[in-house]
């Protein structure tokens, strides 16, 4: 991840490198809610969140969503500025479809360990050894990945597009094994599936799980795909976050159990509050279910990053063309899949 002395102001200077943040105290009289409010519209911004961000940011963004629901609007936004309330490879997403927006990252610190578990030039080897294959790689990658894939796909649409590829032509799934592995047993198809995961969906205990349903008998289980295959075969319904939520926003059913990071909980809630969901439990006792990456921003984040337009996510031109057509690839096979 690039960082840089950067001068602001000419007056101040803010060493990112050493903190990928705004380091400056906020005044605890400050109504920073309203503050943010009043700097977006001063500076025509839009505040963009996933789902694994918390309560206090989810409540103050414009638009929440997926993955591939952001992006969506990332494209279509006027703003003159992004914040992107995510990680790394979201609002570096955004910057490749906006090369002329300012795009705004609360802390660049905010990665991802499964795009982390695919470095680009071990991709470009794997890649190379397997020149027949298309190359099909989730949005949780850098754009160093996305450069060396032929189309982009997110957990809503991945299984629509797989469907699309004709039936002889070998399959290169990239980074994630268990949406990988989902994906085959979907679809029927074989892939060669590059060997990453996500440290937060690899965390649920299975034997945990089994006494929650134990304990809860009428309850659903709803899983990501990202999670690990023991955890899937218990799931009454897998998808995406966006899925998810909408899959209990429409059944009959009054008890959830939850596998995907928790913060996707406040929306459910908000949309079902006579209905109970309940986080699946980690393999050990801390509260792994949340992302540490994503929980890396903060609401302070949010208003100092706002204010100062900083962290800003920055790339290099040839990178974004080559990143940029795969993902368009993805926008045009996916039209009207949400
Ligand atoms: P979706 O937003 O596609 O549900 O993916 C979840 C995720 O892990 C994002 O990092
Ligand atoms: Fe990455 Fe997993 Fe966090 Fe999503 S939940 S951003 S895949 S580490």
């Amino acid at each position: 991840m690039a960082r840089e002395l950067l001068q602001w102001d000419g007056a101040m200077e803010f060493q990112l490198g050493q903190y990928g943040f705004v380091q400056e105290a906020v005044d605890p009289a400050l109504d920073i809610y309203e503050e943010i409010e009043r700097l977006k519209h001063e500076k025509d911004a839009v505040l963009l969140a996933h789902y694994y961000q918390e309560p206090e940011i989810q409540d103050i963004a414009d638009f929440i969503g997926d993955s591939l629901g952001l992006s969506r609007q990332a494209a279509a936004t006027d703003a003159a500025i992004i914040l992107f309330a995510g990680v790394h490879f979201m609002a570096e997403t955004a910057k490749i479809l906006n090369p002329d927006k300012k795009v705004i990252l609360p802390d660049l610190n905010a990665g991802c360990s499964l795009a982390d578990s695919c470095p680009a030039d071990e991709f470009a080897d794997f890649r190379q050894r397997h020149p027949d294959h298309v190359v099909i790689s989730y949005i949780n990658c850098t754009a160093g990945v996305k450069a060396l894939s032929d189309i982009i796909c997110t957990s809503t649409n991945a299984e629509h597009l797989v469907r699309q590829i004709p039936p002889d032509q070998p399959i290169l799934f990239a980074p994630d094994r268990n949406l990988g592995r989902w994906l085959i047993r979907q679809t029927g198809r074989p892939m060669r599936v590059w060997d990453g995961a996500c440290i937060v969906h690899e965390t649920f205990s299975e034997r945990k799980l089994v006494g929650l349903r134990m304990r809860y008998p009428d309850a659903l289980v709803l899983a990501h795909p990202e999670c690990e295959e023991p955890i899937l075969r218990h799931a009454d319904f897998v998808g995406s976050t966006s899925a998810i939520r909408r899959f209990a926003r429409e059944s009959e059913a009054h008890q959830f159990i939850v596998a995907t990071e928790e913060g996707i909980l406040h929306q459910m809630r908000k949309d079902c509050p006579g209905k109970h969901f309940i986080p699946a439990p980690p393999e050990s006792g801390c509260n792994c279910s949340q992302c540490p990456h994503m929980r890396l921003n903060t609401l302070e984040k949010v208003y100092l990053c706002l204010k100062h337009e900083l962290p800003e996510i920055t790339l290099k031109e040839d990178l974004r063309i080559r990143a940029l057509a795969p993902i368009e690839r993805m926008m045009a096979m996916s039209t009207g899949v949400s």
